[in-house]
């Protein structure tokens, strides 16, 4: 006899530990999770242009510092693999400026360009082997930045008790790198070395990184996040609720003031105010040896419109975009702001941790102690040292 007929169930599948990556390179295109839309729907991009990158990264398509610098990379590819081998030095060039311009701030983004431009000047008497040699760069860029993450995690992880309590701000996980993240790799690190992390993460208007991706990408990986609004972190200070704050970094000068998304210099203050340590975590390459201090780093200024309107999705996941303020309203919406070095206890790096004084910690990332020398710098760390 047949069983009573029901309509099926709504299955509810519990979250699923999963390796999120925002970037995906296949037959030679690349492909982009939407970090617009996240969480309520997960839709990729096809990029086969150095053009398309760049308004990717733009419009925020893919964000973070060190994911748009891998992005970039990538679309330099795009136009070595796909442009005529006559003048395809001039087209790779072009499609470098073109992504420079994007966003200003990260100076990852520099960086892969810079590097993708020293491959070009290696590999430049190669024009019919230009494409595949100036891919392999992009996929190395994109490889070392992944491996980079995980040296900051296993660094980071360090400065984590057994069980303890991070405060971070926007994004700086798995979406906004190559993989597993900076602040929220170590976070990562601490919790596969059996540490009991709990997360509380910021709702980062007005792009709201922390509320749609940190909190998803957490949620994704089981690791215990809470979210609150930007404007509760003091009074949980007060609880004496946070062992730590970790967030990641746009752009770090040589003396260690650090940019990054707007909001953090006031978690900063809150945290020297309450004796909680402020780590920022980033790596290398997000350090700008050219810049002096702060006042050089370029502060992006975005649009009026990510102030005065929010996205979401209803039940159904339609999503809709409503006006937040009257029409007509002046906005200001710098989106980063720069923590001066005084109030970051440590820089947790892919090659150690830096203390203060900051100058000297990083002037060595460039030019270390010899080999063999009986005194290594007591400011730049190993793992388990910090
Ligand atoms: O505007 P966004 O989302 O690109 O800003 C991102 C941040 O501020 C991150 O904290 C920073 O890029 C570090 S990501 C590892």
């Amino acid at each position: 006899m047949l069983s009573e007929r029901r309509s099926p169930a709504a299955v509810v599948y519990p979250p699923v530990r999963r390796d999120v990556r925002p970037l995906v390179w296949t037959e030679n295109r690349l492909l982009l999770l939407d970090q617009r839309i996240l969480p309520h729907r997960e839709e990729w991009i096809s990029c086969t242009s150095a053009s398309e990158v760049e308004a990717a990264i733009r419009t925020m398509v893919v964000r973070g510092a060190p994911a748009i610098g891998v992005a970039a990379a990538f679309g330099v590819a795009l136009e070595a693999i796909h442009g005529d081998v006559a003048g395809i030095e001039e087209t790779i060039r072009s499609a470098a400026a073109l992504l420079r311009e994007a966003r200003p701030t990260a100076v990852n983004l520099h960086w892969a360009l810079d590097r993708m431009l020293e491959a070009l000047e290696r590999y430049r008497a190669e024009p019919l082997r230009l494409g595949e040699l100036m891919l392999a760069e992009a996929q190395s860029i994109h490889a070392e930045d992944l491996e980079a993450n995980r040296a900051i995690g296993r660094y980071g992880a360090a400065l984590l008790g057994h069980s303890a309590t991070v405060l971070t701000h926007c994004n700086a996980g798995a979406l906004a790198t190559s993989g597993y993240g900076t602040a929220l790799g170590v976070v990562r690190a601490a919790c596969e070395e059996g540490k009991k992390i709990a997360v509380y993460a910021d709702e980062t208007r007005p792009f709201l990184q922390g509320a749609r991706l940190t909190a998803w990408e957490l949620q994704q990986d089981e690791i215990d996040v809470t979210l609150i609004t930007d404007n509760m972190a003091g009074h949980f200070f007060q609880q004496k609720r946070f062992d730590a704050v970790i967030v990641g970094a746009d752009r770090i000068a040589r003396n260690g003031d650090a940019a990054n998304k707007i909001g953090t210099y006031t978690l900063a203050v809150l945290a020297s105010a309450h004796g909680v340590p402020f780590y920022i975590a980033a790596p290398v390459s997000t350090i700008d040896h050219a810049c002096a201090n702060g006042a050089g780093i370029p502060i992006e200024e975005r649009s009026a419109r990510e102030v005065t309107h929010a996205t979401g999705a209803d039940d159904q996941g339609e999503l809709h975009t409503i006006n937040l303020a009257p029409a007509g309203i002046g906005v200001r919406h710098p989106a980063f702001d720069v923590t001066p070095a005084a109030l970051i206890t440590a820089i947790i790096t892919d090659r150690g941790i830096l203390r203060a004084p900051y100058e000297e910690s990083i002037a060595r990332l460039i030019n270390p102690s010899p080999p063999g020398s009986r005194n290594p710098s007591p400011r730049l760390r190993g793992a388990g040292q910090g």
